[in-house]
């Protein structure tokens, strides 16, 4: 790391030490954090994101310790998947203990924790000597950064720390845990970078019975039907859309007629199509287009493409079964 690296991390520590917020890095994508323990800049956050308070933050710690601290109940199952799957893109939302600001619950009895990958976020947590919350660096409801030009440019006045491009891309798979004798369920609220069929996976070496689950979306009250907006339409099509479509969707979204119409093509590879989804929504939308469309394929189903597919569905104001997605 150059000289250069080192001041702006001088800076982060200094910014979090004092209440206020500063961009990271996560293999993820890029969130915008502050020290747990500072009610100021905690507030900072959802008045930056003009968040609304209903939407509970991720604590980001740097151990299992640190996460054992964050929780009230730390039951064995839990630990088992966060000692398969961290440091990487899983959160857990367990109970919460009692010091926990309620401002990054919600009020909720539950917290939700995750131990992130990047060596520059691990370094933060470090420099600021605290867990750090810390929601996705974008305004409320808009798509999620995945480069640090992304951040700067929503957030011309937050220090970012550019740790380069993610490389995950998508945000983390969120889990909760219902504990019983007789079957654990594992329920996914968020799907993400670790997989319902990892996650099955690893509990294939697990003791006890357990099922993993998807749940109903409104388990999460921040993963709401509507999400990562791209700044212009973006419409799921069928492989055979043509004009007559395009004029379909501008009549249902009452618009006026289409003049620059962009395919959002994925790689065929999920991981990699995972990694680039939000930069190119961005880079399309900047390059004048004026509607997204993206191609629904079969072949495009289950492992990484569920949350792909969670993503692109809450980004989209048309899809092709269902048209106008914005009225209801
Ligand atoms: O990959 C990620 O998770 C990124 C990076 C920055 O770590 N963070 C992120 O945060 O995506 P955010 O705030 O954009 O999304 C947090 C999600 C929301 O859907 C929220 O509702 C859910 O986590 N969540 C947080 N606390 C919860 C809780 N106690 N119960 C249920 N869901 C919770
Ligand atoms: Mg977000």
């Amino acid at each position: 790391m150059g000289p250069m690296d080192s001041a702006e991390l001088l800076k982060a520590r200094e910014l979090l030490r004092n209440g206020d917020v500063v961009a990271i890095p996560t293999e993820t994508v890029y969130g915008l954090a502050a020290s747990i323990d500072s009610n100021s800049g905690l507030k900072k956050i959802f008045a930056l994101k003009e968040r609304p308070y209903f939407d509970p933050l991720i604590v980001h710690v740097g151990s299992i310790k640190d996460a054992q601290l964050v929780t009230k109940d730390w039951p064995p199952v839990a630990d088992f998947l966060a000692r398969w799957f961290w440091p990487g893109p899983l959160t857990l939302v367990l109970p919460k203990a009692d010091h926990i600001d309620p401002i990054i619950t919600s009020g909720l009895d539950t917290v939700a924790v995750r131990f992130p990958s990047h060596p520059l976020a691990l370094e933060i947590i470090r420099l600021a000597d605290s867990p750090l919350a810390a929601p996705s660096a974008n305004k409320f409801g808009r798509t999620s950064p995945s480069k640090a030009s992304h951040v700067r440019a929503e957030f011309p006045d937050v220090l970012v720390i550019d740790g380069g491009e993610c490389e995950v891309g998508l945000e983390s798979t969120v889990i909760d845990f219902q504990i019983a004798k007789e079957k654990s369920i594992v329920r996914i609220l968020r799907p993400g970078g670790v997989t319902k069929e990892m996650l099955s996976e690893a509990l294939t070496r697990w003791s006890g019975p357990t099922e993993v689950v998807a749940a109903e979306s409104s388990a999460s009250p921040g993963h709401v039907k509507h999400h990562y907006m791209p700044p212009i339409p973006l419409a799921i099509v069928d492989d055979d859309f043509d004009a007559g479509t395009v004029k379909k969707i501008a009549k249902d979204l009452a618009l006026p007629l289409f003049q620059k119409v962009s395919e959002l093509s994925l790689p065929t590879d999920a991981v990699q199509a995972a990694r680039l989804i939000y930069s190119e929504m961005r880079r399309l939308a900047e390059q004048g287009a004026d509607l997204l469309v993206v191609r629904k394929t079969k072949e495009r189903e289950g492992g990484l493409w569920t949350a792909i597919w969670d993503r692109l569905s809450r980004a989209a104001s048309w899809d092709s079964d269902n048209g106008n997605r914005l009225g209801d």
